[in-house]
């Protein structure tokens, strides 16, 4: 009786969300591209409501161009950027074509802001082209041997697992593949329980790009430490998503992407390096901006004494100003803030689609160990089949999980991501879970 209930609650939940689905798409509720661009409000006055305190989401919203009818749910892949940072790319585009100048000073400035962001000095912070980059970068420089060993846990993206074992098949290193499905809280122990004599690097994701799950980074770095191995942190879905305090972390590398939840232009990063690693070692590439000493007669070459000896020849300018107006738009409105509502957005999911019988969530529960992620299948469903049902007619945009044959689903919540988004794609996760029964 109390399930006959349930699920006609249920059904009446979906008809209503899908209902209200159908009139967004037909009044044009959702912002359109016309009305984001003539509204171009100033940040960060006008993002508040009449309260001067609440932040106006909406109006957040409206500073991203999204088509209406598009819901994005993948942040965690690529982020659209609000206007300011399409702006700002653009008008350096423009800028440079006007002027023909050469603009590396542009990255200086974003360097700051980024230091600023993540609590770490500028100096120890290089510009790259994308997490990978950082973590080949990293991989490559360690000066590993035949039958030095690594340790990663199997939720690590392809762009954090691939240096290491890519080391593999080049030089003989070892990989452990620690499996911490289901046991993110207790990383640690696992990695300890791992540790050799040869082990000479513990790499793992701050937030998995599988589940979302919130891995205990700290504790790793302080494991790391206490065996005197170097630790190094696949940052790429942890910066913007969560507040990154890198003085307080402390680790020895840390990478990470501005296309995601730092809104900015794709084929941005940004690499950490501790200071003794980087005064002492060479760059992994090297040209113009890494030299300090260049004498191509006496055969001379000696590097800059900060991290931008990470960094090679020409940048992409644009988009590095780009980047830097990304920071500054996510500043703008607070860190917290913006990790608060996207949290608040992915527990109103997650809470929309737990119970249900014919639905696994595949994402912790525990409010530590979960963020602006959430991943879940539907059981007995291919999920590369429920993700294209899903995203049928270009409506939403999802991710299928299907590394470490997870079969399953990824939505990630942003601060473009209305509520309204949020029930229309439980209740269609719902009619479909329901096709089940
Ligand atoms: C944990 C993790 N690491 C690395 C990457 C690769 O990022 P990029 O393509 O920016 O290098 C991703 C991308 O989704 C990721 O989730």
């Amino acid at each position: 009786m109390k399930k006959n209930h349930q699920k006609e609650n249920r059904r009446s939940f979906i008809k209503d969300k899908l209902w209200k689905g159908i009139l967004f798409a037909i009044t044009g509720s959702l912002p359109t591209i016309a009305r984001a661009t003539a509204d171009q409000e100033h940040l960060p006055t006008a993002i508040y409501t009449a309260d001067g305190e609440t932040i106006d989401w909406d109006k957040v919203k409206r500073m991203f161009t999204l088509a209406a009818k598009r819901h994005h749910f993948n942040t965690a892949s690529i982020s659209p950027s609000p206007k300011v940072v399409q702006d700002k790319t653009i008008e350096t585009i423009h800028y440079l074509n006007r002027f023909g100048s050469e603009e590396h000073k542009r990255v200086e400035p974003v360097r700051l802001k980024l230091g600023q962001l993540l609590n770490a000095p500028p100096t120890q912070l290089a510009i790259t082209r994308n997490t990978t980059e950082g973590m080949n970068i990293i991989a490559r420089s360690l000066g590993l041997q035949k039958g030095d060993e690594v340790i990663i846990t199997n939720q690590e993206h392809v762009g954090g697992a691939a240096p290491w074992l890519t080391l593999q098949n080049e030089i003989g290193i070892g990989v452990t593949v620690i499996d911490i499905a289901e046991n993110e809280e207790n990383t640690c122990s696992l990695l300890e329980r791992a540790i050799t004599p040869r082990t000479k690097a513990i790499s793992v994701s701050h937030i998995t790009c599988t589940t979302g799950a919130v891995l205990p980074v700290k504790d790793v770095i302080v494991l790391c430490k206490k065996h005197g191995v170097q630790s190094v942190i696949d940052g790429a879905q942890a910066v913007g998503q969560i507040p990154v305090d890198l003085g307080y972390l402390n680790p020895d590398f840390y990478a990470a992407s501005g296309h995601k939840w730092l809104y900015g232009p794709n084929g941005t990063g940004i690499l950490y390096l501790n200071k003794d690693f980087l005064m002492n070692t060479g760059p992994l590439f090297s040209g113009a901006y890494t030299d300090r000493i260049f004498d191509i007669n006496a055969g001379l070459i000696d590097y800059v004494q900060s991290a931008s000896r990470y960094e090679y020849g020409t940048l992409n300018a644009p988009i590095m100003a780009g980047l830097g107006a990304a920071v500054d738009f996510i500043q703008n409105i607070g860190t917290v803030r913006v990790t608060d509502r996207c949290k608040q957005l992915s527990t109103r999911f997650y809470m929309g689609i737990k119970g249900h019988k014919n639905i696994t969530i595949l994402t912790p529960e525990k409010e530590k160990l979960r963020a602006a992620i959430v991943t879940f299948r539907i059981s007995d469903k291919q999920s590369a089949e429920v993700c294209r049902l899903l995203v049928k007619g270009g409506v939403t945009v999802l991710r299928h999980v299907h590394e470490n044959n997870l079969n399953a689903i990824r939505a990630s919540f942003a601060i473009f991501t209305s509520e309204e988004e949020v029930d229309e794609l439980i209740a269609r996760i719902l009619l479909l879970a329901e096709a089940n029964e």
